[in-house]
C-alpha cells in the first residue's frame, strides 16, 4: 500500500473510538498512578465546588440582620484553606500523571518507528520523509494532548458540572438547574456543531503544512541537484504556492474561530443574565439571601469557567484525533514481506544459490525480469552483465528479499527463501549496494555498523582490505571523521571502499556486489579488486558488474538484456559466441585502449 496523507475526509466517531481504544493499553500499564491521579482530581474539584458554598456562608454571616458583630474568621480561613487544597490536588494530580503520559508517549513513538522498520523497501521508496516525520511528531504529541485533555479537562469538568446540579438542584427552584442545563447544551451544541464544520480548513491546513514540509526536506536533500540545475526559484515557488494555501486555510480557521468564540459568549451571557434576574428576584421577594444571590452567581462562572475551556479543548482534541488518525494509519500500512507463520532459521552450509525461473515486476504492466534461472554453486563467483535498467540491480534485491517475485524461487542449501525467516536470510547476505548511502557519523562508526562486536583492529583490517585504511589515516581526524549527511563528505570511490570495508566486516557466507567498483578509476580498482578476489575466495559470490575486464575470471557470467537472460558461459565461451557480450566487450575494449593512452599521457607528465 502507498501510504496517504491526506486526511481531508471527515473521519467518523468509531474510528475515533477505536484508536483511543488503541493508547489504552499504553496508559494501562500505570493503572495505579491513573487511579491515585483521578482521586487527586476529585478532591480539587471538590474544594472548588465547596469555596462559593462557603462565601454564601460568609456573605449570610456578615448579611445577618443583627448586622455583623463577629467576623466568621473560621468560614475565612477554611475559604482559604479550600483555595489552596484545590490547587495543591491539581498539582498532585499533573505530577502524578506526568509519568503516564510520557511513558505513553515514548512507547508509541517506539511502535511506529518499530513498525516503519518492519515495512518493506517499495513502501519506503515511495515515501515522504519530511511527511512521515511531521505524522510521527504531532501523532505522539496528539498522544499526550489526548491524555492530558480527558484527564484534566473533561473528565474534571464532567464531574464539577455534576456537583453544581447537585447543589442547585438540592437548594433551589428547579428554575435554576433548567435555566443551567439549558445553557450549557445549547453551549455545547453549537460548540460542536460549528467544530464540525470549522474541522476541514484545519485538516487541510495539516495536509498543507506537511506537503510544504515535504518540499522542504526534499529541496534540502537534494541541495546540490537543485543548484546544479539552478533551480532554487522553482523549489522556492513549489513551497511557496503551497504555503499559500495553507495560508488561506489558516485565515479561515482563524476567522471561524473568532464566530465559534463569540458564538460561545453570547450564550453564557444569555444564561448569567437569566440566572441572575432570577436570583434578583428572589432576593427581593426574601425568598432567597443576599448569600444565595452570590452563591449561583459564582457557580454559575465557576462552571463556565472550564466550559469556556472546553470549547477549546473540544476543538484541540478533534485536531488531536485527526492528528492521531494519521498516525494510527502509518501504523496500519501493512507489511507486504512478512515473514511466514513459523519460519525457520536459514541454515547455511554451503552457500549454494539456485534461482529458479524468476520473473518480477515492480509495475503490474511492466516485467523487469523474465523467467530467469541460474546457479552459484558454492563458493563460485557468478557475475551479471548487461545494458543499464535490464534489472541486475532488481536481482540482488530479490536475493535480499526485499521484493518479493511474482513466479519463480530463489533457493539457498535447498532452502526457499520465501520460508525463512528475513532476518536469517540478511544475515547471511552481504551486499556492497549500487548507491552507497552512509549514516553521518564517523568513519569508524559506519563500518562498525556491520558488527557491534567488532573492535577498532577489526575494522582497521577491514579497511585495510576495502583499501581506504591510509586513506583514513591520512584525514585530520582519522577514523573519527564525520562523513556528513547521505556520506557526501566523501568521493563517490571513497564511499564505495567504506561500503566494501563494512561487508567484509560482516564477513558474511553469500556476497553481492553491485557495481561496487563503478565509481573508482582503473587503478584503485585493480587493486580493490585483488583484495576482493581475496575475500571473496570462500564466498559464493554474485558480482554485478558494468566494466566487462573486472568480471573475466568470473566462473560463470550471465548476460541480462531487458530482464532476459540472453547468453551464460565463461568469458571465453561468450566470446566466441560472438553475441551481445562479445559485442559489449568489443566495445569496452576500445574505450579502454584510450583511456590507456590518457593514462600514459597523464604519467608522463
Ligand atoms: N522501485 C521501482 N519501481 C518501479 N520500477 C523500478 C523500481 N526499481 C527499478 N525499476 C525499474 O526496473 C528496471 C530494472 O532496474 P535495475 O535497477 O534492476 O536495473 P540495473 O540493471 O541494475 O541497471 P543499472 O545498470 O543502471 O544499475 C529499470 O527499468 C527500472 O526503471
Ligand atoms: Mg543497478
Amino acid at each position: 500500500m502507498i501510504y496517504h496523507r491526506q486526511t481531508s475526509k471527515p473521519h467518523t466517531n468509531r474510528k475515533d473510538w477505536d484508536n483511543l481504544k488503541r493508547l489504552f493499553p499504553f496508559v494501562w500499564e500505570f493503572r495505579g498512578r491513573v487511579v491515585l491521579a483521578l482521586v487527586c482530581l476529585v478532591l480539587s474539584k471538590l474544594a472548588i465546588v465547596g469555596m462559593p458554598l462557603l462565601l454564601k456562608e460568609i456573605v449570610d454571616g456578615l448579611d445577618s440582620p443583627n448586622g455583623a458583630i463577629v467576623l466568621p474568621i473560621v468560614l475565612l480561613l477554611a475559604y482559604g484553606v479550600l483555595r489552596l487544597g484545590s490547587s495543591l490536588f491539581n498539582e498532585l494530580r499533573d505530577a502524578i500523571f506526568a509519568r503516564v503520559r510520557y511513558h505513553a508517549m515514548r512507547g508509541i513513538s517506539q511502535r511506529v518507528l518499530r513498525h516503519l522498520y518492519s515495512l518493506s523497501l517499495s513502501y519506503h521508496l515511495d515515501r515522504k520523509t519530511g511527511g512521515i516525520t511531521r505524522d510521527l511528531e504531532r501523532g505522539t504529541n496528539s498522544l499526550s494532548s489526548i491524555l492530558n485533555y480527558l484527564v484534566f479537562n473533561i473528565i474534571p469538568t464532567a464531574a464539577e458540572f455534576m456537583l453544581v446540579a447537585i447543589i442547585l438542584l438540592g437548594q433551589y427552584e428547579v428554575k435554576f438547574a433548567i435555566v443551567t442545563f439549558v445553557t450549557v447544551a445549547v453551549y455545547i451544541g453549537f460548540t460542536l456543531a460549528v467544530t464540525e464544520w470549522r474541522m476541514h480548513f484545519r485538516h487541510r491546513m495539516n495536509r498543507l503544512e506537511s506537503e510544504a514540509n515535504t518540499f522542504a526536506v526534499d529541496g534540502m536533500l537534494n541541495y546540490e541537484t537543485v543548484k546544479y540545475f539552478n533551480n532554487e526559484d522553482y523549489e522556492l515557488k513549489r513551497y511557496d504556492d503551497t504555503l499559500h494555501e495553507w495560508e488561506d486555510a489558516a485565515v479561515k480557521s482563524q476567522n471561524s474561530m473568532s464566530l465559534l468564540n463569540f458564538g460561545q459568549g453570547a450564550v453564557i451571557a444569555v444564561g448569567v443574565t437569566f440566572m441572575m434576574v432570577y436570583a434578583a428576584q428572589g432576593v427581593v421577594n426574601n425568598s432567597m439571601t443576599l448569600g444565595d444571590l452570590v452563591l449561583v452567581n459564582a457557580l454559575m462562572l465557576q462552571l463556565f469557567m472550564p466550559l469556556n475551556f472546553l470549547g477549546i479543548i473540544y476543538r484541540a482534541l478533534k485536531y488531536a484525533l485527526a492528528d492521531m488518525d494519521m498516525m494510527m494509519r502509518l501504523l496500519d500500512t501493512r507489511q507486504q514481506i512478512n515473514d511466514i507463520e513459523g519460519a525457520a532459521e536459514l541454515n547455511v552450509s554451503d552457500a549454494h544459490v539456485v534461482v529458479e525461473n524468476l520473473s518480477f515486476s515492480y509495475l503490474e504492466d511492466r516485467q523487469v525480469l523474465k523467467n530467469i534461472s541460474f546457479e552459484i554453486p558454492p563458493g563460485k563467483k557468478v557475475a551479471v552483465v548487461g545494458p543499464s535498467g535490464a534489472g541486475k540491480s532488481t536481482l540482488s534485491r530479490l536475493l535480499f528479499r526485499f521484493y518479493e517475485a511474482d513466479i519463480g524461487r530463489i533457493l539457498i542449501d535447498d532452502q526457499d527463501i520465501r520460508e525463512v525467516t528475513q532476518a536469517s536470510l540478511r544475515e547471511n547476505i552481504g551486499i556492497v549496494p549500487q548507491d552507497t548511502v552512509l549514516f553521518n557519523q564517523s568513519i569508524f562508526d559506519n563500518i562498525h555498523y556491520a558488527n557491534h562486536d567488532a573492535t577498532l583492529e577489526d575494522v582497521q583490517n577491514a579497511a585495510k582490505v576495502a583499501n581506504i585504511h591510509d586513506f583514513v589515516t591520512g584525514l585530520p581526524n582519522g577514523y573519527d571523521t564525520i562523513v556528513g549527511e547521505r556520506g557526501l563528505k566523501l568521493s563517490g570511490g571513497e564511499k564505495q571502499r567504506v561500503a566494501i570495508a563494512r561487508v567484509i566486516l560482516k564477513n558474511p557466507r553469500i556476497l553481492v556486489f553491485d557495481e561496487a567498483t563503478s565509481s573508482l578509476d582503473s587503478r584503485s580498482e585493480q587493486s580493490i579488486l585483488a583484495s576482493l578476489k581475496q575475500v571473496a575466495m570462500q564466498h559464493t559470490t554474485l558480482v554485478i558488474a558494468h566494466r566487462l575486464s573486472t568480471i573475466i575470471d568470473a566462473d560463470r557470467i550471465l548476460v541480462l538484456d531487458k530482464g532476459e537472460l540472453v547468453e551464460q558461459g565463461t568469458h571465453q565461451q561468450l566470446l566466441s559466441q560472438k553475441g551481445l557480450y562479445a559485442h559489449l566487450w568489443q566495445l569496452q575494449q576500445e574505450e579502454r585502449e584510450h583511456e590507456l593512452a590518457l593514462e600514459s599521457v597523464a604519467d608522463a607528465i
